[in-house]
């Protein structure tokens, strides 16, 4: 089978290291992928969102399956064109990605399916926004309705933030249309995990549940990012909570979509509160997470590609229900490294020394460098993503900081912090 994976991240190096385990998969491609993916699999170049480049580049290298990893070419419909052309992708249709395109959407599909997440009002004038700032209690969560690649949120512990968030989404527009509208929601205390699960828009299999840290700094503390590091398992969510997050949350939702007439195939993502009154959406996201997949992925001991073909319904693809995943009781910890000045402005083009083979339980994923001919250069926010395993989470974080301390580039930052 050919297989054609859709970005160039740390979830990408690490899904494209996972396929190519499988014996299905015969050629493994990646548009565009990093210089980091060459070593496994063919690039293409191209961008994921320009849609009839995607559709061009997967018909004319006779593609069976088609691996979509972040959500704005979701969004845009990839999956949709594609399934016209007659090939197999996995992830969900646009309308189904609005799960995550749109936090308003994915609220009002949680209370009419019955899951647990935090009080909240919508709004689109701001001086109604505004005056919700001043009723409500603190701290409270302002929300771009839209996608804000992960910067559209706001916890805000005084009034005086929660105002700025409001006018800055939907008075400056900061985030374009996506700020235009905005949730107002409860903030919720606990602490976080992710569960993703994988979905054919009826049977639902979680996978292994990975606790991200969010903040920049370590303490949780400094802005919020796309995630600084993952570990995997996570010691207060056992198999009995991962089960109810299964029930209570993500088989109504997938239950809703199917009869919306929209059914949910793909990885449904639960970021989720572990509160006191028991686990509570945050948010749902329509894809593999990231960094969550550089240590589910590494834990899983059988093929994903089986899981991936019956999400995506292909042709004589056995059925979802009938199948399962295993994973290592071992403990896998990713630290990220990160260019200076993310998550705001950054250079790129930075020499990075030390990217050696690794021994094997460890994993160098690549999320935003480059190979300018002679050396490796950074090209991103998060440069690296450091996986190791070990047999529990203590010895699998000493292995991934000896692997971090052994890279250098100017201007490193990384959380000293994970799985602590
Ligand atoms: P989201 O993109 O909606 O997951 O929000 C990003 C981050 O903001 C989450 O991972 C949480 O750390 C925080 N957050 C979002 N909503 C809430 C909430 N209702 N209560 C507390 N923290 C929240
Ligand atoms: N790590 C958070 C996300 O993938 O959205």
């Amino acid at each position: 089978m050919r297989v054609m994976i859709l970005g160039s991240g740390g979830r990408e190096h690490a899904l494209a290291h996972k396929m190519a385990d499988s014996s299905l998969v015969e050629e493994l491609y990646a548009l565009p992928g990093s210089a980091g993916m060459r070593e496994i699999c063919r690039g293409v170049e191209g961008d994921p969102e320009d849609i009839p480049a995607v559709l061009r580049a997967a018909s004319e290298r006779g593609i069976d399956l088609v691996v979509v990893g972040p959500e704005a070419p979701l969004a845009a419909g990839v999956v949709d064109a594609l399934g016209e052309l007659g090939i197999a992708a996995f992830g969900p249709t646009g309308e189904a990605a609005r799960l995550e395109s749109s936090k308003v959407y994915a609220k009002e599909a949680m209370v009419e399916a019955g899951v647990p997440t935090a009080r909240f009002e919508v709004f689109d004038d701001p001086e109604a926004a505004l005056a919700h700032v001043e009723e409500r209690p603190l701290p409270m969560v302002i929300k771009a309705d839209g996608l804000a690649a992960g910067k559209g949120v706001t916890v805000a512990a005084t009034r005086a933030e929660a105002r700025r968030a409001v006018s800055e989404a939907m008075v400056e527009g900061r985030f374009a249309d996506a700020g235009s509208r905005v949730l107002i929601e409860d903030c919720l205390r606990g602490s976080e995990i992710s569960v993703m699960a994988i979905s054919d828009g009826e049977s639902v299999l979680p996978l292994a549940p990975a606790r991200d840290y969010k903040a920049a700094q370590d303490g949780d503390v400094g802005p919020n990012t796309g995630g600084m590091g993952c570990v995997s398992p996570v010691p207060d969510c056992d198999d009995a909570l991962v089960e109810e997050v299964r029930r209570d949350i993500l088989v109504p939702v997938i239950d809703l979509m199917r009869r919306r007439g929209h059914p949910f195939s793909g990885v449904l993502y639960a970021g989720l509160m572990l509160t006191a009154e028991g686990p509570m959406v945050l948010e749902f996201n329509c894809r593999f997470g990231d960094p969550e997949t550089q240590v589910v992925l590494p834990r899983m001991t059988s093929d994903l590609v089986p899981l991936l073909i019956a999400s995506a319904g292909m042709e004589g693809a056995e059925s979802l229900s009938e199948l399962d995943a295993s994973w290592t009781p071992e403990s896998a910890v990713c630290v990220v490294m990160a260019s200076e000045g993310y998550p705001g402005s950054y250079e790129r083009g930075v020499p990075i020394t030390g990217l050696d083979k690794v021994e094997d339980g460890a994993w160098i994923f690549h999320a935003g460098t480059n190979f300018d001919g002679k050396r490796w250069v950074t090209d991103g926010g998060r440069v690296l993503g450091v996986t190791a395993l070990g047999p529990d989470a203590g010895v699998a974080r000493r292995r991934a900081y000896e692997i971090v301390e052994g890279i250098s580039f100017a201007g490193a930052h990384y959380r000293r912090d994970i799985a602590r």
